[in-house]
């Protein structure tokens, strides 16, 4: 760990992955290793709740003792198996980040909300050449970077109002090096790291704690449409770092060996300029 930021690699503990099977194993063999670990009794509210990374938040926050989890999904029936398996203490909640009444209506359900993780997005592999760049950059956009404001706008009063608490965007590697065959994706990701930044400045007044979580290639149905099988990262590992971050008040949680390897890179302009204080670098800039 640098002193402002989680890096999470495969050997390191975290939480269970795999199949049905596999995963309950080792879900009771996690549980006799974190027996007496504290749990963090939060509410936590999950975007795109019901597969891929979003799936693994859901299981890490149960694993780590969550009081109540809103699984938000687009449609009600795809929480059905998380229902089966965890019971009341995961309530399935409509959230279409394309469909702002459906966001705003969450904030108005989840009033118990303490950490938010806005974890859905979409990806489309296009070149900047592509005849349908262009729509394809705007549907990222809307659903990556208009969802990601609106969900912080929605669940800004909701944070207030429970003392603060966490705001979790996840954001990629792409949202610092871009990659042709992914452009229109890289762009939106690039945008809500910047939203995610504004959120991390502003929140600071009401006690929000932002993380901004940057994964390198991860299973999922999206990473596997990447064609990333090979080298991606098991999406628990995504889920754990972004629970450390939490725990440690870090913005940044770089995840896998990719994410790795571009932090150490980034480290110094990360601390000087994306978390240091604007006003001090104005002054030095302008004395
Ligand atoms: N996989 C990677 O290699 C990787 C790397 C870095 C960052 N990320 C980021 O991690 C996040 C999760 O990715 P993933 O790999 O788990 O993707 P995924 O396997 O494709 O899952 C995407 C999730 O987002 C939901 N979703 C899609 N459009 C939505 C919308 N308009 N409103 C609400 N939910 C919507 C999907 O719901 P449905 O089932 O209803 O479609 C699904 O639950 C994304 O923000 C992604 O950009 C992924």
């Amino acid at each position: 760990m640098t002193h402002d930021a989680m890096l999470v690699f495969p050997n390191q503990s975290r939480c269970p992955s795999g199949s049905r099977d596999s995963l309950r194993a080792a879900f009771s063999e996690h549980f006799r290793n974190t027996m007496n670990r504290t749990p963090f009794q939060k509410t936590v509210l999950i975007t795109g709740a019901n597969r891929g990374i979003g799936r693994a938040i859901v299981e890490c926050a149960a694993d780590r003792g969550a009081a109540r989890i809103y699984a938000g999904v687009r449609n009600l029936d795809s929480a059905n198996e998380l229902v089966e398996h965890y019971g009341s203490l995961v309530q399935p909640i409509q959230i279409d980040l394309d469909a702002p009444d459906t966001i705003e209506a969450a904030a108005r359900q989840a009033t118990d909300a303490e950490i938010v993780i806005n974890n859905a997005g979409i990806m489309h592999i296009t070149s900047p050449f592509d005849d349908d760049a262009v729509p394809l950059l705007n549907r990222e956009f809307q659903v990556n970077v208009v969802g990601l404001l609106q969900m912080a706008r929605a669940f800004a009063p909701v944070l207030r109002a429970n003392g603060g608490g966490a705001f979790v965007q996840l954001n990629s590697v792409a949202s610092l090096r871009a990659t042709s065959a992914f452009s229109t994706y890289c762009a939106s990701k690039a945008a809500s790291y910047s939203i995610t930044q504004s959120l991390k400045d502003q929140w600071a007044q009401q006690g929000t704690h932002v993380v901004s979580v940057h994964p390198g290639p991860t299973q999922s149905d999206m990473g596997s449409a990447a064609g990333f099988d090979e080298i991606a990262t098991p999406a628990a590992d995504v889920a754990t770092a972004l629970f450390d971050a939490i725990d440690a008040q870090v913005f940044h949680a770089w995840v896998g060996p990719l994410a790795e390897l571009v932090s150490h890179s980034y480290a110094e302009f990360s601390q000087t300029v994306i978390e240091g204080d604007m006003r001090a670098l104005r002054e030095q800039a302008f004395s």
